[in-house]
């Protein structure tokens, strides 16, 4: 079975919904960016200081400090352990660097699962959920963020014949099954 993973989609689509049940379920390291990043913020470290408000705009924090933050936690893995990266990479630069560290580690990504849904959809999830940066301005910024800054991955992980993509409409439930049925 497929245990080294990478969720990819817009904001919205059900990453971090769905990364945290199939991490719960198969027992993966459940690595999301996102997460990591609001924890600092909420600790009001040096580095949740420097990503505040850039998160608030809908902006993408530095890919330096990105990168730190997946390499320690990547680093701590053992080859069989698997792990689920959500959220990350987030540019090719990311994708690039990541791929370093994959090579370096013996852990080459085995599966991108791209969620897809449709912009209205996603919008109104993230008005619903009411997270710092979910108002509707910041939200449509984080949409183009994504078109012009991480779409461009979808095209190098299909050349890498990795991508699989997921209609990300219905429930949490469907949608898992979607996923789980990818993983071989
Ligand atoms: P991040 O935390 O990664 O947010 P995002 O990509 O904008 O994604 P979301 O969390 O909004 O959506 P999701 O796809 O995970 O959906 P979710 O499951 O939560 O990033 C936030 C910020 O951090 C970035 O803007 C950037 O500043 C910074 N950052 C993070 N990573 C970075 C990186 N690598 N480089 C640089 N900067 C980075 O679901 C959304 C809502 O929908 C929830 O309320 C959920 O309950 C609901 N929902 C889920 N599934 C369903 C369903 N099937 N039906 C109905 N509702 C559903």
């Amino acid at each position: 079975m497929k245990n080294r993973l990478l969720f990819l989609g817009p904001p919205g689509a059900g990453k971090g919904t769905q990364a945290e049940r199939l991490a719960s379920t198969q027992g993966l390291l459940h690595l999301s960016t996102g997460d990591l990043l609001r924890a600092e913020v909420a600790v009001g470290s040096a580095l949740g200081q420097e990503a505040e408000a850039v998160m608030a705009r809908g902006e993408l924090v530095s890919d330096a400090l990105v990168l730190a933050i997946v390499r320690q936690r990547l680093e701590g893995q053992s080859a069989g352990d698997g792990w689920l990266l959500d959220g990350f990479p987030r540019n090719l630069a990311q994708a690039e660097a990541l791929a370093s560290l994959l090579a370096e580690l013996g852990q080459p990504i085995e599966l991108v699962v791209l969620l897809e849904l449709d912009d209205a959809v996603l919008i109104q999830r993230l008005l619903s959920r009411g997270r710092a940066d979910d108002n509707e301005a910041v939200i449509r910024h984080r949409l183009e963020v994504y078109r012009e800054q991480t779409a461009p991955l979808i095209r190098y992980y299909r050349e890498r014949d990795l991508l699989q993509p997921v209609e990300a409409e219905g429930s949490v439930e469907q949608i898992g099954e979607r996923i789980t049925a990818l993983l071989g």
